[in-house]
């Protein structure tokens, strides 16, 4: 591994529960690595979610975070599991969850009634999305093709990612990496970090960030080499979009990247490989763009296995 990686992982605080994670990722994958009822290998897929903080003191108070609500990664798990995948969602704490972004985003309480019993009942116009909700996310859930990892700050993210990562490695073509995660480009390095809360006494306040190094390459090079690979390049200027998505898919040497702009992600994204560019719509207000888009990206992940499969036979 490239030093400017190993130096970061050798100086980020170690991640609380590390151990437990390890465990819990082995054991889905292992779950889901049997054989499925309709006879062929189930595939698995790690969507990553949200944004990462960078946090500014190691007693954290204060930190720096950015936009992402988590809604990409969320609803993208939906279709995911609906074509049949099992799902490691790596989200951010506190971010929009699978089969949740109908609820009212002011309180969930305004979906119930009390009857005059008591008893909690939910408000007509809410029943029918309530009822799919949990019939889904339940199904899910009990069948053990959902695992749920969450993160705060860039070093677990990276250090969590980096677990799954491996422990997939297994899988070979089988598994996906969709990283739709808002991750931090720059940092506070643990060791160059104040311990206590900074003062403000002390007056302005000049902080040097350093930059994190993209694991895109690493992942895709050294952690889980067979996988099929999609990263997302998010600019707010559409005229430099395409051009910096194309740099991303071959300096990062990935299968897919999705193309958004901020500011108009919920209704397109360009699907960007190294001979095509498809343009993704929303199709209608009911349906949202992650499912023509989770659509198209699970018919090249078949087309990759099928070519993996010809490359080892030949
Ligand atoms: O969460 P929502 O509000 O629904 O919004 C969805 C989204 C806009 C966040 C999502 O669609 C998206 O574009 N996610 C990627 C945003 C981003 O970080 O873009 P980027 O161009 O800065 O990074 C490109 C890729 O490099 C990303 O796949 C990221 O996971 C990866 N990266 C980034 C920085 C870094 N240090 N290491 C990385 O590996």
């Amino acid at each position: 591994m490239d030093t400017e990686f190993k130096s970061f992982f050798d100086a980020a605080p170690p991640l609380r529960d590390s151990l437990d994670v390890s465990r819990k990722v082995k054991e889905f994958i292992d779950q889901n690595s049997q054989l499925s009822g309709k006879g062929r290998p189930i595939r698995v897929v790690c969507v990553t979610s949200g944004g990462t903080t960078v946090p500014l003191e190691q007693r954290c108070v204060r930190y720096i975070d950015n936009f992402s609500s988590g809604h990409r990664g969320a609803v993208s798990t939906e279709y995911f599991l609906k074509a049949g995948y099992a799902v490691i969602f790596l989200y951010r704490r506190g971010t929009c969850q699978p089969y949740c972004s109908f609820l009212p985003e002011d309180s969930l309480l305004e979906c119930f009634d009390l009857t005059e019993e008591s008893n909690v009942q939910a408000r007509p116009q809410h029943t029918e999305a309530l009822k799919r909700a949990i019939r889904d996310h339940h199904a899910a859930v009990e069948e053990g093709l959902l695992l749920k990892l969450p993160f705060t700050t860039i070093f677990e993210y990276l250090q969590i990612l980096q677990i799954v990562a491996i422990s997939m490695r297994g899988l070979g073509s089988h598994g996906i990496f969709y990283l739709a995660a808002a991750v931090s480009d720059f940092y506070v390095p643990w060791e160059s970090m104040e311990e206590h809360k900074i003062q403000s006494a002390t007056g302005p306040l000049d902080m040097r960030l350093a930059p994190v190094p993209k694991m895109l390459l690493v992942l895709r090079e050294v952690w889980a080499p067979t996988a099929f690979c999609i990263s997302f390049k998010l600019e707010t200027d559409q005229n430099i979009l395409l051009k910096k998505a194309h740099m991303a898919l071959r300096k990062y040497n990935m299968h897919v990247v999705v193309a958004n702009e901020l500011s108009t992600r919920k209704e397109e994204v360009i699907v960007v490989t190294s001979d095509e560019e498809i343009t993704v719509h929303r199709e209608n207000q009911v349906e949202e763009v992650e499912k023509p888009l989770i659509d198209l990206l699970v018919q090249k992940h078949s087309a990759y296995i099928e070519q993996s499969k010809h490359d080892s036979s030949n």
